[in-house]
């Protein structure tokens, strides 16, 4: 599949509208700003099951062993060498669907048959790059965000995506009340450029 200079923006709520979501709207709109295609997914519209370990994509070169929503969700991810990826802070983490959804990009590696296995991204070095937005109720860092961001960011870095930028939004828990944060709108749309920039090199 050819990897065209598009953003696909995923965001991991339950909550419909909620900051999460106008934040993912505000990196979007920055990304558009820079005249680039792009399209926004909520991983809650998905139905999709975590992966269940069968390694059967050991055997092909996707996931054959579950077929749900997830096979809507993979052409798009392949097709867009930009990535905007937005979690709300659950218990200091990514939500369960973004952990999902995560996990089964498993298929996108090759393994090697020793112990332990060496493993390679068939998406690797396809100029692919991201920006991370996540965001919690608490005033501090680590048990607003804590793991939120790396967890996002690390499995990503292994698949072959280059870190653009990432905002950590703290202190917001109502629906909706991240609008009033001027600092962390400006910045979301900000980093959706940069990612726009970032991907037109
Ligand atoms: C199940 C659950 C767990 C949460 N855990 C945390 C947490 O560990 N730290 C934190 O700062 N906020 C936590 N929150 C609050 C949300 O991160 C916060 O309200 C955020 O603004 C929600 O974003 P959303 O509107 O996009 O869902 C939690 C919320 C829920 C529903």
């Amino acid at each position: 599949m050819e990897v065209k200079n598009r953003v696909l923006a995923i965001g991991a709520s339950p909550r419909k509208n909620g900051n999460s979501d106008i934040l993912l709207k505000q990196a979007l709109s920055g990304v558009a700003s820079a005249g680039t295609e792009c399209e926004a997914i909520q991983l809650r519209d998905y139905h999709f099951m975590p992966c269940t370990g069968c390694e059967r994509c050991q055997n092909s070169t996707h996931c054959s062993g579950l077929n749900d929503g997830m096979q809507l969700l993979y052409p798009k991810l392949l097709e867009a060498r930009g990535l905007v990826l937005v979690s709300p802070s659950h218990n200091c983490n990514i939500t369960a669907w973004m952990k999902a959804f995560i996990d089964r990009l498993y298929c996108l590696y090759q393994f090697t048959k020793d112990r332990p296995r060496q493993y390679t991204s068939s998406i690797s070095g396809q100029g692919r790059k991201m920006v991370l937005i996540a965001i919690g109720e608490q005033p501090q860092y680590e048990i607003a965000i804590g793991l939120t961001m790396d967890a996002m960011r690390i499995p990503f870095e292994y698949l072959g995506y280059e870190l653009i930028g990432e905002l950590p939004v703290l202190g917001v828990f109502d629906k909706g009340a991240v609008r009033a944060d001027t600092e962390a709108m400006e910045k979301a749309q900000n980093l959706g450029a940069q990612l726009a920039l970032a991907i037109a090199d």
